[in-house]
């Protein structure tokens, strides 16, 4: 029997491959750095399927490249890389890694918002660079305190959710905003809803967890930053594009606002002449909300058994388009 054909963007941990390569004819992309979009184009011809990251943007042209191509699973939680509707009307379906990157990226951003709220970047640095001459001092380095404080979670999915749960712990009062409102979650966090307004006057921190897509490019604009209180911190641990990154620089550097811990970017690698990389009052790192060894590995598992599932016919774990069901039944695709 010819087993089906599938391009691998990247080495990934061990699980994943060795579950994929037990079945399916395998290629993957060999080096650190992601495949050019020659070399997405031309090794996706041919192919059943295709496992790619988040760095790899899978336009229509792309899609068009593969006419035998029946699933694309990712190997992250956010699809903003991925022309989902294009895939959507080919009859391609687009599989993602949500849940077992939940407790990663949630606990990601609580380390940035205590880091931004304690000047550990600036800290360490300190340290490190020789500048810490005084044992002790009553005015060295002070932050603020999140223990009982205000915290707004943009976006109350499952990572919003779970920082809302790791809030509860530190006695802080929960504000939401979402599309829409769930009195069970805001009962079982303890949260209350707002408008998007009035969550950024209210709270000390702000911590955003929403896809990107066309609504939600720079939600958080130069107005609504200068909404927010001059001793509050900012975290995205989303996507970059969700802020608009040079007012978030003019907020921080005026001192609208006390500080950020980011660990997306509009543009990533972020340049090296990004305003955001001379601020003090910043704890950056670079996209590393799902990097646990855990995680990773259940990320690599869960995107061939996505992979495996629809060549199988079979219901994947997690489908991003189930709508897709209406315009190539499963049954169709299944190819072992
Ligand atoms: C994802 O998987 O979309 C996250 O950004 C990883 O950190």
């Amino acid at each position: 029997m010819i087993k089906p054909r599938v391009y691998v963007t990247r080495r990934t941990l061990q699980p994943g491959l060795e579950l994929l390569s037990s079945r399916c004819e395998v290629t993957v992309h060999q080096g650190e750095e992601p495949p050019s979009r020659e070399e997405l184009i031309r090794n996706i011809r041919g192919k059943d399927g295709l496992l790619c990251m988040l760095t790899d943007r899978i336009d229509s042209e792309v899609i068009g490249a593969a006419p035998s191509l029946k699933v694309i699973s990712s190997f992250s939680v956010g699809v903003d890389h991925i022309d989902t509707a294009e895939a959507t009307r080919r009859g391609i379906y687009v599989t993602y890694t949500p849940g077992v990157l939940t407790q990663a990226t949630a606990d990601l951003a609580f380390t940035l918002m205590m880091a931004a709220a304690r000047r550990i970047s600036e800290a360490d640095r300190y340290v490190r660079n020789g500048e810490w001459k005084i044992g002790w001092s009553p005015t060295m380095l002070l932050g603020e305190e999140a223990y009982g404080k205000t915290l707004g979670i943009v976006g109350l999915g499952r990572i919003g959710s779970a920082v809302a749960e790791r809030a509860l712990g530190f006695r802080m009062k929960v504000l939401y905003h979402s599309r829409t409102r769930s009195p069970e979650k805001e009962k079982k966090l303890n949260a209350e809803y707002r408008s998007l307004d009035d969550l950024l006057k209210e709270s000390d921190f702000v911590s955003l967890h929403i896809p990107f897509t066309e609504k939600t490019r720079q939600i958080i604009d130069r107005q609504k930053l200068g909404l927010m209180k001059k001793n509050a911190v900012l975290i995205n641990t989303s996507r970059g594009q969700v802020v608009d990154e040079d007012a978030l620089a003019e907020a921080l550097e005026k001192g609208w606002i006390a500080g950020a811990g980011l660990d997306v970017y509009s543009t990533e690698p972020l340049p090296a002449d990004s305003p955001l990389l001379k601020l003090k009052n910043t704890v950056l790192s670079p996209h590393i909300g799902s990097a646990t060894h855990q995680t990773r590995s259940l990320m690599s598992e869960i995107t061939a058994k996505n992979l495996l599932a629809v060549l199988k016919g079979e219901e994947p774990p997690y489908l991003f388009n189930p709508e897709v069901k209406e315009i190539r039944p499963l049954s169709e695709i299944k190819v072992f």
